[in-house]
């Protein structure tokens, strides 16, 4: 089966304003299985969020190739890059909704620009998914009225909206309680039972993200490591996986699915 996503020898580097050039991503292979989630994990300015934007064409990769279902998108323009987008459902890091419109008017957004349902369609699909975010009776709020973890839920239904066949989190769960972090969890898992997206998360939510993981791969100076199961990280070699590890899972580390 053709992955839903694979970097070949891709490399993204940054000019620093002293000179010298920042190696962000260092010559990565890695592919994402669809239909699975991949958690992205790794320490802050290590490369996730750009890896995110090399994959939505928002950032271009200096060299490599980067193929969405097969195609590649490092070289795609206008409106063939504009129909691999649209297979994506984005959550950026930060929820960006737009301050001027309402909760009710963010999430209908990607079905008022990409479909032609009714207003009475619109009114159903955005009820039933603010209901599911519990965002029912926020409808005519702006996000500036909303706390950080609401906006975040906003942010969610808005990219779950067009049921996407690839969803890219950016940090899905930063600043929401642990309560809501374990109920959007287990949306996602119901979620991709149902669909069977091909789902990215982002996350530094660890060891609890990797009860949804089918493979993990960490982010490190430049270099990708990918697990084929949450589990198989400790039993890596690699001195920094190690320390990976012990920091942020702890020394006994067990696996258990979430619940769907
Ligand atoms: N547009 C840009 N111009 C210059 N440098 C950039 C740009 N975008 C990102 N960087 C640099 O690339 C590195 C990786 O950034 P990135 O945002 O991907 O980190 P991250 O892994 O998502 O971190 P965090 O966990 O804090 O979100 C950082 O050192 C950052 O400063
Ligand atoms: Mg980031």
């Amino acid at each position: 089966m053709t992955p839903a996503i694979e970097f070949k020898s891709v490399t993204k580097t940054f000019s620093k304003r002293d000179g010298t050039v920042q190696s962000v991503l260092d010559d990565v292979d890695f592919s994402i299985p669809a239909g699975k989630t991949t958690v992205i994990a790794g320490g802050s300015g290590q490369g996730k969020s750009v890896t995110l934007k090399l994959v939505l064409g928002l950032m271009q990769a200096d060299s490599g190739q980067i193929l969405i279902d097969g195609k590649d998108v490092t070289r795609a323009r206008g409106r063939v890059l504009e129909e691999l987008r649209m297979q994506f459902g984005v959550l950026f890091q930060g929820a960006a909704l737009f301050d001027s419109l309402t909760v009710f008017e963010n999430v209908a957004l990607p079905l008022r620009e990409r479909t032609r349902k009714t207003e009475a369609q619109i009114k159903e699909m955005v009820g039933y998914s603010l209901e599911q975010f519990e965002l029912a009776g926020h409808e005519e709020k702006y996000p500036a009225q909303l706390s950080g973890g609401m906006q975040k839920r906003v942010g969610l239904a808005r990219a779950m909206q067009l049921e996407p066949a690839i969803m890219l989190f950016d940090e899905p769960t930063t600043g929401l309680d642990p309560v809501m972090t374990q109920e959007i969890y287990h949306l996602f898992a119901r979620t991709q039972a149902n669909f069977g997206f091909t789902s990215v998360i982002v996350s530094h939510d660890i060891p609890k993200i990797f009860n949804l993981a089918d493979q993990v791969i960490i982010l490190d100076n430049g270099k990708m490591d990918v697990f084929g199961s949450p589990e198989a990280i400790q039993w890596s070699e690699k001195p920094h996986i190690q320390e990976f590890v012990k920091t942020t899972m702890g020394d006994i580390y067990q696996s258990h699915l979430v619940e769907k």
